[in-house]
């Protein structure tokens, strides 16, 4: 039942990929990005942001040799930014400790800043050939439905459980193709909501669908917590200058740039208020103009900015979109 498992999804994945630029590398740098860069959002714009990362930094040492508020800029729109902190960390360690050779073994890629299980096993199997099982979102649907899993997937039990399924199902002849074609295949045929099963390669073999429980696998065990926080941002010009802050705290955001925090409450209504939904957090944004009570004053981090270069300070997407939407309008009422 396995041997025909994997040799139904290689044969479907030879018919049905995708083009993709990753696809046709086997250098561990470029397939380093390209994880980092889809485990952030989906294949579609994943594109364009792996073309620019490619064209500005073209090699591990463009990367490493580039200042951080450059990577987060390039990295700007995707959210989680430590993501492109922990690349950038990354691709200096590579450069200075293994001079720029990216390592070939699964235990030293996996000791790498910001690469875990997932895409450890990602580049060893893409760009080495090497038999690492990859268990990404995708796989996880896959899995449970083909098998009839139902262990939760966010509990360690549940992980453990899929990551020896999809050991034990791994073509070790073909790790590359084999992986590609176990995600391409939850991406495209085993799609979270609606499959079309009656045309599925699968359909003959998949315990999920014999059960009807398809719509209820994967199955997760928590919900994630979401907690409202509300941030209260005073807008300063001071001629062709607006003055900005840069986080320097942990938490989200870190070392994006935003408005000084108003201490108080203003009196005053928003000249504009907006919510944005992050995995954890539910903001509201709330904009005004030339509180003078504000955190930021007393701290590190403010600085008067021209307003022509605003764009090479590295945002939040909301605070871009403000900027983009609302500051000629507010900068023309001065
Ligand atoms: N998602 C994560 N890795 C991927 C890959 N190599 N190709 C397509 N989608 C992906």
């Amino acid at each position: 039942m396995l041997q025909q498992i994997k040799t139904i999804l290689l044969k479907w994945y030879s018919q049905n990929q995708r083009e993709l630029p990753w696809r046709t590398t086997k250098d561990p740098y470029f397939i380093w990005l390209s994880e980092i860069i889809l485990q952030q959002t989906r294949v579609q714009q994943g594109l364009s942001y792996y073309q620019l990362f490619t064209e500005k930094f073209p090699t591990i040492f463009d990367l490493a040799n580039a200042d951080e508020q450059t990577v987060l800029n390039t990295w700007q729109g995707l959210g989680y930014y430590s993501r492109a902190r922990n690349l950038h960390a990354t691709s200096r360690i590579i450069v200075h400790q293994y001079k720029g050779v990216f390592p070939s073994s699964f235990e030293e890629i996996k000791s790498l800043k910001g690469i875990g299980n997932y895409t450890a096993a990602a580049i060893s199997s893409f760009a080495f050939d090497l038999p690492y099982a990859v268990v990404d979102g995708n796989v996880y649907r896959v899995l449970s439905r083909v098998f009839d899993e139902d262990s939760p997937i966010d509990s360690s039990a549940g992980q453990k459980l899929f990551q020896n399924l999809a050991n034990n199902l791994l073509n070790t002849s073909f790790p590359a193709n084999h992986n590609q074609a176990i995600m391409e295949f939850g991406a495209l045929q085993c799609v979270p909501v609606n499959p079309n099963c009656d045309i599925c390669v699968l359909n003959q073999h998949c315990l999920g669908r014999q059960n009807n429980r398809i719509n209820v696998l994967p199955v997760k065990e928590k919900k994630t917590k979401v907690s409202k926080v509300q941030i209260d941002y005073s807008i300063h010009f001071d001629e062709n200058k607006i003055l900005l802050r840069k986080r320097l705290g942990k938490g989200i955001w870190q070392h994006l740039y935003e408005f000084p925090h108003c201490i108080d409450m203003p009196k005053d209504p928003p000249v504009f208020s907006e919510t944005h939904l992050l995995s954890h957090q539910k903001l509201t944004l709330n904009y005004y103009r030339n509180v003078n009570n504000t955190i930021a004053f007393e701290e590190n981090g403010l600085e008067w900015v021209n307003i022509k270069d605003l764009e090479s300070y590295p945002k939040p997407k909301p605070i871009q979109s403000f900027i983009d939407n609302y500051l000629d309008e507010l900068n023309s009422e001065n």
